[in-house]
């Protein structure tokens, strides 16, 4: 038996009903203080005062809280090059689409990623992963987008493939529809994918598109969806980030497992969105790194009873790969309670990824993926920021950094 001793806080985020959690249902931590963790074969065994008699190793977690794992929901984990360059551009006043309509952004990756062999991907976004590993987390949703035609979006694909066979991350690998290619017509160009769509079964398990102003109308948007549904896609859809064009009133026609970014989302489909299990993924650092003043309206999508998680956005536009700091941007700039944060971070990002048998808890039976945080009570999460408070990462009770 393994056995992870005397921790000051156990945050087991308890299951629900095999749902996301909502409203405040979101501020239930599911706290057992001065407790140990009996791990056997990688899962949890019981959580209790006592010790077991046999103990083959024990990991001291003494004035300090473990939690379940970081999942992050919302990751564009795999490209070449990085845009330090447009920082200067954002400070001078340029907007996002300006900066892509000049060539940049989003085109300038797409340029890179397509011209990198599979192996340079694999290289570069492997640095990127053990960021995520040291900072806490043990699940990521990771998506394609940068490639554009089906050869190089799989070529994408497959490097996240081999990243999640060869890291301790558990990745739910996402297509994304992400931008018209430069010299091609929407319409043409949407038939296209949706047309090949069924090549990318082997390598995604969800698909995404950016659904917005300066990328894809909401028509083309449905049509895309209809034919990824058709050949069993989960379904996601980047939404109202820079402006409402209708995109997530598609709420109304599909079952999405998230929405993500909805900046610019009307009451009318916060209403619609509480009615399913659809998790609103909301990533303040896009906003932050945009120099924006507006975030999500976290406490709306709360008090409206949508269950919310919280992710990096992770991209060349927004680069940080530490959830951590998405939680302090959280409560500081969306006005989430840390224990809302805990779980969007957790438990609601989990399932926003489809990884909820993994991860997202701690729980007798399912697999021990935890941390150990540097932090007599998780009150210290957030408020301790610009720091990473992660001292022991166990990934199926083994214990990997
Ligand atoms: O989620 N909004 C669209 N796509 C990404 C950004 C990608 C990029 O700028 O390279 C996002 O923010
Ligand atoms: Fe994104």
């Amino acid at each position: 038996m393994i056995v992870i001793e005397n921790a000051s806080e156990i945050l087991t985020i308890p299951h629900g009903y095999n749902k996301p959690k909502k409203g405040n249902e979101m501020r239930d931590l599911g706290i057992i203080k001065n407790s140990n963790i009996w791990i056997d074969r990688g899962k949890i065994i019981k959580i209790t005062k006592e010790l077991p008699d046999k103990i083959e190793e024990k990991i001291d977690a003494s004035g300090k809280i473990v939690m379940p794992a970081f999942v992050d929901p919302h990751t564009h984990l795999v490209f070449s090059g990085i845009r330090d360059f447009e920082l200067s551009l954002k400070m001078q006043g340029k907007s996002y689409l300006e900066i892509q309509n000049a060539g940049g952004g989003i085109y300038y990756t797409v340029d890179k990623t397509r011209n990198a062999s599979e192996e340079e991907l694999y290289e570069e976004s492997s640095k990127r992963l053990e960021y995520m590993v040291k900072h806490g987390t043990l699940g990521a949703e990771a998506k394609s987008g940068y490639g554009i035609d089906i050869e190089n979006e799989i070529k994408m694909l497959k490097v996240i493939k081999r990243l999640s066979e060869n890291y301790s991350i558990e990745i739910s690998p996402t297509f994304l529809l992400h931008i018209i290619p430069k010299n091609r017509e929407e319409k043409e160009y949407v038939e296209y994918i949706s047309d090949n769509i069924e090549k990318i079964k082997d390598y995604a398990k969800n698909v995404d598109v950016f659904c917005d102003k300066g990328a894809f109308s909401k028509e083309s948007t449905e049509l895309f969806l209809k034919k990824a549904k058709e050949q069993g896609f989960k379904l996601k859809m980047h939404a109202d980030e820079l402006e409402y064009i209708g995109c997530s009133s598609l709420i109304k026609k599909f079952d999405f497992i998230s929405m993500d970014h909805l900046l610019k989302t009307p009451d009318e489909i916060i209403n619609e969105m509480s009615k399913k299990n659809t998790v609103a993924v909301l990533l303040p650092g896009t906003p932050f790194t945009l120099f924006q003043e507006s975030f999500s309206d976290a406490r709306k999508f709360i008090k409206n009873n949508v269950a919310v998680a919280i992710g990096t956005d992770l991209n060349p536009n927004c680069y940080t790969e530490n959830m951590q700091e998405i939680i302090s941007l959280s409560i500081y700039r969306m006005r989430m309670t840390v224990e809302e944060a805990i779980v969007a971070s957790t438990y609601n990002a989990a399932f926003a990824s489809g990884l909820q048998d993994k991860l997202g808890s701690i729980e007798v039976g399912k697999d021990a993926n935890l941390i150990i945080m540097d932090a007599k009570s998780y009150t210290e999460i957030g408020y301790h920021f610009g720091v990473n408070l992660v001292t022991e990462i166990i990934k199926k009770g083994k214990v990997i950094s």
